[in-house]
């Protein structure tokens, strides 16, 4: 279904990000991926001790995971979102091996007042914090199509996936505060490139909210295992599985399908309970 086709993968942390189930996914339709994880570059400067040991370990872990889950051979590349010469330089290096995707998945987000399942009431997010927030988890959606466009790699006709909660329409539980804000840009987002990318390059653009999980880091660092279990009552169908996911996105990067714009719900019915 996916064949002579390649998708962009962006945010694998490790082999429970669901990306990873969505780069495997699309390996077992016979497409191709490349992968990007959060490493350190040359356009890093300045970095601290502890900076760099992260950056490292990120790195090692997204490499050794997409080794071992996608094969040796899978293209990976370090990508940090928040450095525009970053994502030019990876966006001309996909150019200069002639790789044409057919879409990307955008599976990036990142709050600091978050830390340790305790979490910043509203009202003390500073601007820092705030404007971080927003330009990971929703301007990176802008900022990674731009680049990729303005190089000539993302073609005609592509599908852009992004990822979301619930929490971008409603106050949900406690952790997603200042996130809740960037995931309701993400949204917004979504629909305005739905608009200019498909009017312009017959691009679509469509987001997937999904239930709460707590095997990837990120789920992990925000969730309370009440928080999950809580979803999975009230959902009709009890809460979405990352192999969920992965069907919901592999049907919206299909090329036969004209569908954009969308805020989709991969979440067992969640959303249509009071
Ligand atoms: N886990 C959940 O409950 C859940 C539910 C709905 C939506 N989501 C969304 O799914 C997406 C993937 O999350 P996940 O649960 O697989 O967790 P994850 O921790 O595996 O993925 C988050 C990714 O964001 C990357 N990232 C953070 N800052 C970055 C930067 N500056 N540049 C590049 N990459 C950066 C991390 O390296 C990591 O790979 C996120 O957008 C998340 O909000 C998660």
């Amino acid at each position: 279904m996916l064949s002579n086709q390649t998708f962009l993968i962006t945010g694998i942390a490790d082999e429970n990000s669901l990306a990873m189930k969505v780069a495997q996914e699309i390996l077992s339709y016979n497409g191709k991926v490349v992968c990007t994880g959060l490493g350190v570059t040359p356009f890093h400067t300045n970095l601290s001790e502890k900076a760099t040991n992260f950056l490292t370990k990120s790195y090692a872990d997204f490499e050794e995971a997409c080794k071992k889950n996608l094969g040796n051979d899978v293209l990976l590349f370090p990508l940090d979102v928040t450095l525009p010469e970053n994502l030019h330089s990876f966006a001309n290096e996909l150019l200069t091996r002639n790789i044409k995707l057919s879409g990307f998945l955008h599976a990036i987000a990142m709050d600091k007042t978050i830390r340790q399942k305790s979490v910043k009431p509203m009202l003390e997010v500073t601007a820092e914090e705030f404007n971080d927030t927003m330009t990971v988890s929703a301007f990176s959606l802008i900022s990674l199509s731009h680049a990729l466009l303005q190089n000539g790699v993302l073609q005609n006709g592509s599908s852009i996936v992004s990822l979301s909660y619930i929490a971008a329409e409603k106050v949900s539980f406690f952790p997603y505060i200042n996130m809740s804000i960037a995931k309701a840009a993400l949204e917004r987002l979504t629909i305005e490139m739905a608009y200019e990318l498909g009017k312009d390059y017959g691009i679509r653009a469509n987001c997937v909210r999904f239930s709460p999980y707590m095997g990837s880091k990120a789920g992990n660092a925000t969730l309370k295992d009440e928080d999950v279990a809580r979803a999975d009552r009230l959902s009709p169908l009890g809460n979405a599985t990352p192999e969920d996911l992965a069907h919901e996105v592999i049907h919206l990067f299909r090329k036969e399908i004209r569908i954009t714009g969308e805020i989709r719900h991969v979440d067992g019915g969640f959303h249509i309970m009071g």
